[in-house]
């Protein structure tokens, strides 16, 4: 039995992660989290019970505790969920951001870099650091610019890219410099079940089911290449299994969409799956808000690396993919109402009420 290390497995795509391992191999599942606003633990309630999956509540930035948990689990590898995730909350407060993204993957790093210097020759060989990253580091595409590859230059322009963007300097570096073997992922929006309701996606569901304003940033022709999270779960096992050591992989599923295009699907397939909602045509609740200071045009990635080298194609379309998340969201009010407390709304009056 292979034991591996997830840090933010509460949160959105960490969580989706363990369920995948859990369901996919026998690996036992360390899962550090520290629990901030965005890492919730209903996320993991259907494995409350299974003696395969640890939880613990920590910080990645704890190095006590990190070099303790490699000490006692000994994993064989890691997978590095563990950020601040959402861009407006960089906007009003970035300091989270590079206390955990930057200073914390750092110490995740340290307390890695010595764990791994003690094992075997052959444990050492076959040890994996897996980061995780955004498309959102390459910074922002004109309308007909090529799909980011590889090789594009980091241009990242929000307090969040730009930590993520140091983040993967560092873990670069350690990989150059100390051969400790990562990996790091640079994936495109995603969008699925147990997402945070301040994102796009889950905010629009969430509002639409209420009667409030479906808040559009600006015009409203803003692009991102969006991914269902299972996919990039398997992306994620993919590269762990078969990626080579040092490298990067881009993972998008080629679907670009503007963020009109999303809510008007949104809007279109509530109408369809709530036909007594008393809000139909939910578009009708569409209001264009100020914009994001900042707000990059457009992201795209191109991902023929991980499909030609090491054979990963998306399972879901963009319709399948929404759909399967709209009747996610339908089915879990109770996970929906549980979110919706008091740190929720001062978030969504901070935001929105400025606009
Ligand atoms: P999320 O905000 O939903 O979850 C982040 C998790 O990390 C939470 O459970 C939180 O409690 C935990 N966490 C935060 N600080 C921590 C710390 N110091 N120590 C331990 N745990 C900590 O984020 P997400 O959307 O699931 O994103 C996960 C990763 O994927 C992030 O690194 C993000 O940059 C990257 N990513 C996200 C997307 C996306 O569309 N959501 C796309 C590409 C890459
Ligand atoms: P978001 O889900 O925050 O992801 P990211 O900024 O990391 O891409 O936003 C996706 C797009 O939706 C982005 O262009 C900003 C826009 N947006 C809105 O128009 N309204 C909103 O209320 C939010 C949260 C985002």
């Amino acid at each position: 039995m292979k034991v591996i290390l997830v840090t933010g497995g509460a949160g959105f795509i960490g969580a989706n992660f363990v369920h995948h391992q859990f369901k996919n191999t026998d690996h036992k599942i360390v899962n550090l989290d520290k629990l901030t606003y965005a890492g919730n633990p209903e996320n993991l309630a259907a494995l409350n019970g299974e003696t395969r999956h640890v939880f613990v509540k920590g910080d990645i930035g704890d190095r006590a505790l990190v070099d303790t948990l490699l000490a006692e689990h000994q994993p064989d590898m890691i997978v590095n969920f563990a950020a601040e995730s959402h861009v407006d909350r960089s906007i009003h407060g970035p300091e989270d951001f590079i206390q955990t993204n930057v200073v914390g993957t750092f110490h995740l790093l340290e307390a890695t870099r010595a764990f791994w210097n003690g094992l075997t020759e052959d444990r050492k060989t076959a040890f994996r650091f897996l980061h995780i990253s955004t498309d959102e580091v390459y910074g922002s595409l004109t309308a007909d610019a090529p799909a980011f590859s590889e090789t594009n230059p980091y241009a990242p322009n929000s307090p969040y890219s730009a930590s993520k963007a140091s983040s993967d300097h560092l873990v670069r570096a350690y990989h150059h410099t100390y051969g400790l073997p990562t990996l790091t992922t640079n994936c495109s929006n995603n969008y699925g079940p147990f997402q945070f309701p301040e994102k796009l996606i889950p905010l629009l569901i969430m509002n639409a089911l209420q009667g409030k304003a479906l808040p559009i940033y600006g015009d409203g022709q803003n692009i991102r290449d969006w991914l269902f999270v299972q996919d990039h779960c398997s992306a994620i096992a993919a590269v762990l299994e078969k990626g080579k050591v040092g490298e990067v992989y881009n993972v998008g599923g080629n679907y670009e969409k503007t963020n009109l295009e999303i809510v008007h699907t949104v809007c279109a397939i509530l109408d369809e799956l709530v036909p007594d909602s008393p809000y139909r045509p939910h578009n009708e609740l569409i209001t264009y808000v100020k914009d994001r200071p900042g707000h990059d045009r457009r992201y795209a990635i191109d991902p023929s690396k991980i499909a030609s080298e090491i054979g990963w194609q998306p399972a879901e379309t963009f319709e399948s993919g929404i759909r399967k998340t709209v009747t996610w969201y339908l089915e879990n009010r109770a996970w929906v109402d549980n979110i919706a407390n008091g740190s929720y709304q001062n978030w969504i009056s901070k935001n929105y009420e400025a606009r």
